[in-house]
């Protein structure tokens, strides 16, 4: 691995870090760093506030999300780890990538439907244009390969087609088309009270979702609690296919104990819950309770993590920087040099 491949991706200051968000993200960005393949990893503050955010809650949640990357083992002298709004070139491009980007295909995202929700007309312009943010976040960097979960496929194949798109239309072969990795078990970590609906930082109930930041006995409590059905495990793993509450367990102790499902059921498979919810409670605290305590230890001392965003960004500009710099030479605007 390595080589050519750079892999950038972003996830929102917008609340505390889920489990969805570090099976589903953060962690496999640590393996990706690990492989030793190039790693920018981007804090996006101007994504947050597409919804409102309340602004020393902001602050709290950037600084929070660092602190949950450097304890996940993001490193920042291998990887480069920064906030959005402190390298200008995102919202540049953004504007470019904005004005080639068409109004009906922006109007296809399921994302901006279900965050709009009823009253669409009282949205943000900006919530509209989100993905176009998102597309110049990738192509800043020339990134080629962007971990996600499950739920940003949709916003990558449109990154795809812009990308495309300024290529035709400026008659060059300047944006490369990124690859989208969703790989692994926990690509779409689900509520714990539904299982049908993802695990989310904004879903009202809290007893829904684990926070990286929730104490041992929280974190036990919402697993004993989390909705299942009656039967025990199946023996073998088709028999979860139509028991989606029972299968996102079996996910995330298996992505947990880096395993796989398969090999979750040979252990557990006719196990009752009553026996499977404490073994995945006990294998849940111990993975997230180091995690919690460094990013407590780390918080403690905000200002070295705002220096330590800050020397990211330096980093992650002087990429951008010349990468954007082209694209306004590709587009025909007058610049100083
Ligand atoms: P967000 O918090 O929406 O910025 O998401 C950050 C990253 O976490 C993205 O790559 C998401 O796809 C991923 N993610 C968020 N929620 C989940 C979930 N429930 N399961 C898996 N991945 C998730
Ligand atoms: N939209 C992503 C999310 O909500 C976050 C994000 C912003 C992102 N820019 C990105 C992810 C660039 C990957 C690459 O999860």
């Amino acid at each position: 691995m390595g080589g050519q491949k750079r892999v950038f991706s972003g996830v929102q200051p917008s609340g505390g870090l889920t489990l969805g968000n570090y099976l589903g993200a953060i962690k496999r960005f640590v393996e990706m760093q690990e492989a030793g393949i190039e790693t920018i990893y981007c804090i996006v503050d101007l994504h947050a506030i597409t919804v409102w955010q309340d602004p020393a809650r902001l602050r709290h949640a950037t600084r929070e999300l660092a602190a949950g990357f450097l304890a996940a083992g993001i490193d920042p002298a291998r990887s480069i780890l920064f906030n959005q709004s402190q390298v200008t070139a995102h919202a540049e491009l953004g504007w470019i990538l904005a004005c080639v980007a068409r109004i009906g295909w922006l109007n296809r995202m399921t994302q901006f439907k279900d965050k709009a929700g009823k009253n669409r007309e009282a949205a943000s312009v900006g919530l509209f244009a989100y993905p176009t943010l998102m597309a110049a976040d990738i192509l800043a960097y020339h990134a080629t390969h962007v971990p996600v979960g499950e739920d940003q496929k949709q916003h990558l194949e449109l990154t795809r087609d812009i990308a495309i798109k300024f290529n035709t239309d400026y008659g060059v072969d300047f944006f490369p088309v990124v690859e989208p990795v969703i790989e692994g078990v926990a690509t779409r970590v689900m509520s714990l009270r539904d299982g049908t609906k993802k695990m989310s930082k904004s879903d009202p109930s809290d007893m829904s979702r684990i926070n990286l930041m929730d104490d041992a006995d929280t974190i036990a409590k919402k697993i004993r609690k989390a909705r299942t059905d009656p039967e025990p495990l199946p023996g073998a793993l088709d028999g979860l296919k139509d028991r989606a509450e029972a299968r996102n367990l079996v996910n995330i102790y298996a992505a947990l104990a880096d395993t796989t499902p398969e090999a979750v059921i040979a252990d557990y498979g006719g196990a009752a819950f009553s026996t499977f919810k404490p073994a995945l409670a006990d294998l849940a605290v111990a993975r997230l309770e180091p995690l919690s305590a460094e990013m407590a230890r780390l918080m403690a001392d905000p200002a070295e993590i705002d220096r330590i965003i800050a020397a990211g960004a330096e980093k992650a500009a002087a990429i951008a920087d010349p990468i954007l710099n082209r694209t306004f030479d590709i587009v025909g605007m007058i610049r100083a040099r």
